[in-house]
């Protein structure tokens, strides 16, 4: 064994075949069951792209009418639920919460260790409906705001902002909202996704699954990106802060939070999409401040390090203008990406294969207790 035989963080390694989409950094592209992101977020609802996620196809016109009518009616928060979480402190940190609440729900549910693909489906499919009702409350809660039931008169996007803000959303945020939710809801083998297909391949629950996919994504450098982006961003300033920040910031080896990443190496491909939903939110919003700023940190840092911008880089100044809390955003990158994760759940179990890797040893050559006498 020497040290070319370890492939560390597994980069670069194909652990296994997904139908579920394809990430090609040679094209900068990603595809979701075959189609384009782009051409999805530009025509489907979020609904339709959560089912195409699961099911492999579109739904038609029937399929998603039944979906939408399930997820409306799955909408409200638990009692349990709600409970557990006015258990936690304030200061606690949404993502706890999210995964608190998503524990709390799967030990409620008596099915929770069916993992037949059906059972699986059915649990996907409300966990997808509860989340937003999880984030909203949550964000309300530490705002010191009575909650807001659920409409069935709205769509998921719409619903969504509604319980969060407690007033219908103009139609420019709700798109906005969608787009995100369409952009973050799959990426292959991400950390969050590839935690969930471990635990899922020792035939634990989907419930269990999602928890340690949830704790995955909490990092700054996975999904935690998104809040770590809006807190550098509070923390430059200004557009005219942004070069004495990088000297500073370079200078001590930070890490740029929403720049860079595993895969794609020229450029996220979901990043001009969740741009142009950003120049929308800036137009409506007139946020030219902002919008300086980013796009001054965005060309000084690609011009001097060649690192370009990922998916988390637009989505934390989208969701600021959309007036969620800082604290908030990976919380809604859960909600979308429960999709995903339920996705490659669904099809870890069918795979029906543990995963568990070798490891080199380079700990203390064998040693022995000193008087220690084994037994004839
Ligand atoms: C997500 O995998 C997915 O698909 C994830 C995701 C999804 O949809 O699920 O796309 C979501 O997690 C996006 C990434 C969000 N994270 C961040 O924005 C955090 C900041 N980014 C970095 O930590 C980093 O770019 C990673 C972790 C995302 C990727 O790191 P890699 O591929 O392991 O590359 P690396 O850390 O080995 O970096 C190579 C070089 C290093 O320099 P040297 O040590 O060789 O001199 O590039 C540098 C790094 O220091 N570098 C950065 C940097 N990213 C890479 N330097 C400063 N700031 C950065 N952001």
């Amino acid at each position: 064994m020497t040290d070319a035989d370890i492939k560390k963080g597994l980069a670069g390694v194909v652990v296994d075949y997904t139908a579920v989409s394809k990430v090609n950094p040679d094209t900068n592209s990603l595809l979701y069951r075959g189609y384009p992101v782009q051409e999805l977020a530009a025509t489907q609802p979020v609904e339709a792209v959560a089912y195409l996620l699961w099911y492999g196809e579109l739904p038609s016109d029937d399929q998603l009418a039944e979906f939408v009518a399930e997820e409306r009616a799955h909408r409200g928060l638990d009692e349990n639920v709600k409970q557990a979480i006015d258990l936690l402190p304030l200061e606690a940190h949404p993502m706890d919460i999210v995964r608190t609440a998503v524990s709390v729900f799967g030990a409620s549910d008596p099915a929770a260790f069916d993992i037949s693909r059906e059972s699986d489906l059915g649990k996907a499919r409300r966990l997808f409906a509860k989340l937003p009702a999880i984030v909203a409350y949550d964000q309300r809660r530490r705002r010191g705001q009575e909650p807001v039931e659920p409409r069935d008169d709205l769509d998921y996007a719409h619903n969504f902002l509604w319980m969060t803000f407690g007033e219908e959303a103009d139609p420019i945020v709700a798109a906005a909202f969608s787009v995100s939710m369409i952009l973050y809801a799959e990426h292959s083998f991400n950390a969050s996704t590839f935690t969930a297909r471990v635990i899922t391949s020792t035939m634990a629950d989907l419930y269990s699954a999602v928890v340690g996919a949830i704790g995955a994504l909490k990092g700054p450098l996975h999904g935690g990106a998104n809040e770590a982006v809006m807190h550098t961003l509070d923390e430059i300033g200004g557009a005219a802060n942004v070069g004495p920040w990088l000297d500073e910031a370079l200078a001590e080896k930070r890490k740029i939070m929403g720049f860079g990443h595993r895969v794609y190496k020229k450029g996220d491909s979901r990043v001009p999409t969740m741009k142009a939903a950003l120049a929308t939110l800036v137009d409506h919003y007139d946020a030219r401040d902002l919008a300086d700023l980013y796009n001054e940190l965005e060309s000084e840092f690609v011009a001097r390090k060649g690192i370009y911008p990922n998916l988390d880089y637009p989505s934390g100044p989208a969701y600021h203008l959309m007036g969620f809390d800082t604290l908030t955003f990976t919380p809604l990158f859960v909600a979308a990406r429960v999709v995903g994760w339920t996705a490659h759940i669904i099809e870890q179990t069918a795979s029906n294969a543990l995963i568990r890797p070798l490891s080199a040893y380079n700990g203390p050559d064998e040693r022995h207790i000193e008087g220690y006498v084994a037994d004839a």
